[in-house]
């Protein structure tokens, strides 16, 4: 018989870092989260790592925005600023994965450059393979584009080949839904669309498992070295497909919305909130996710080493 067991390794903890705060900024809508300063987020990242998480993944949020993002490959734009702060602490110990995306960046929300109103999918293109380069200069040992234009893939592997930065792996997130679980991940990156949604560039969700397992396939041909399914708990189906279908790993992201979920449930007394936890990364596991991205990757990474 086998069974699934979740284990620390397995577990990612994406972390906000915000420019110009004194002092963490809590998340309302993500109890225990925060937006950390650049000296937290090392505190952080090393309790991290010491509890056994397989790594870290890093939004920023900028003091300024503007409409290409210019803030996402400044050298000296937080994001990088605090890539270079971890390697530096951290070396190899863990592994630093970049988000990979504009939204945090721009005035206007939206995942890439506009014109006319609407997101241009190939300037776009353009800007991110410079914030690939950018942020493996700084110390990321992975990048995560995860704006969802066509061809991203292709146009950050090329972007960091030319730069000599062949050996960063991408982590596509190559199945990401058009989902209202992102809610509270907009209040801590701050990168809410200040006018119109998402649809454009990520997938309706009543769309078939066939045609996200098109999608993977296009990543994988463009150089994806890593896939992701986003949402978690609400595309299983998804994870046990792709799993089934491709032979590199497979990283899911328990969203901000899944987080809210239980720790509002649970603030109420009406789950047991360890346990919740527990079973939904296990579930995650168990359809067939190498790798979970979650926000209780830290807190979990402890309890698994406590019950060994
Ligand atoms: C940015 C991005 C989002 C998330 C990760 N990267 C937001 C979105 O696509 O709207 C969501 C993560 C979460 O909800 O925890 N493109």
């Amino acid at each position: 018989m086998t069974s699934t067991r979740v284990q620390a390794a397995d577990l990612v903890l994406p972390m906000f870092v915000k420019e110009g705060i004194a002092d963490p900024a809590p998340v309302s809508s993500m109890p225990g989260v925060v937006q950390h300063t650049l000296d937290s987020l090392r505190k952080a990242a090393v309790e991290a790592v010491e509890a056994g998480v397989g790594g870290v993944l890093l939004f920023g949020v900028p003091a300024a925005k503007d409409a290409r993002g210019s803030q996402a490959d400044a050298a000296d734009g937080i994001v990088n600023r605090a890539l270079e702060s971890l390697r530096a602490e951290l070396g190899d110990a863990t592994v630093l994965v970049a988000d990979l995306c504009l939204c945090e960046y721009t005035d206007h929300g939206h995942c890439g450059i506009l014109s006319g109103g609407s997101v241009a999918n190939d300037e776009t293109l353009a800007r991110y393979a410079a914030v690939a380069v950018a942020q493996a200069a700084a110390g990321a040992h992975v990048v995560a584009p995860s704006g969802m234009m066509d061809g991203q893939v292709g146009a950050i592997r090329s972007g960091l080949d030319e730069a000599g930065f062949a050996e960063i792996p991408i982590l596509a997130y190559s199945a990401k839904y058009a989902s209202c679980f992102y809610g509270p991940f907009r209040e801590a990156a701050e990168g809410a669309p200040q006018f119109g949604d998402r649809e454009g560039y990520q997938q309706d969700p009543s769309r078939s498992v066939e045609e996200a397992l098109r999608e993977v396939a296009l990543d994988l041909a463009e150089g994806a070295d890593f896939v992701m399914v986003k949402p978690a708990l609400a595309y299983l189906d998804v994870i046990r497909a792709l799993r089934a279908a491709v032979d590199v790993p497979v990283a899911a992201y328990q969203v901000s919305g899944e987080y809210a979920m239980i720790e509002a449930a649970a603030a109420q007394g009406w789950l047991d909130r360890r346990r919740a936890v527990l079973e939904t990364l296990t579930a995650i596991r168990r359809a067939g996710a190498d790798v979970v991205l979650t926000y209780w990757a830290a807190e979990a990474a402890g309890w698994l080493a406590a019950s060994r």
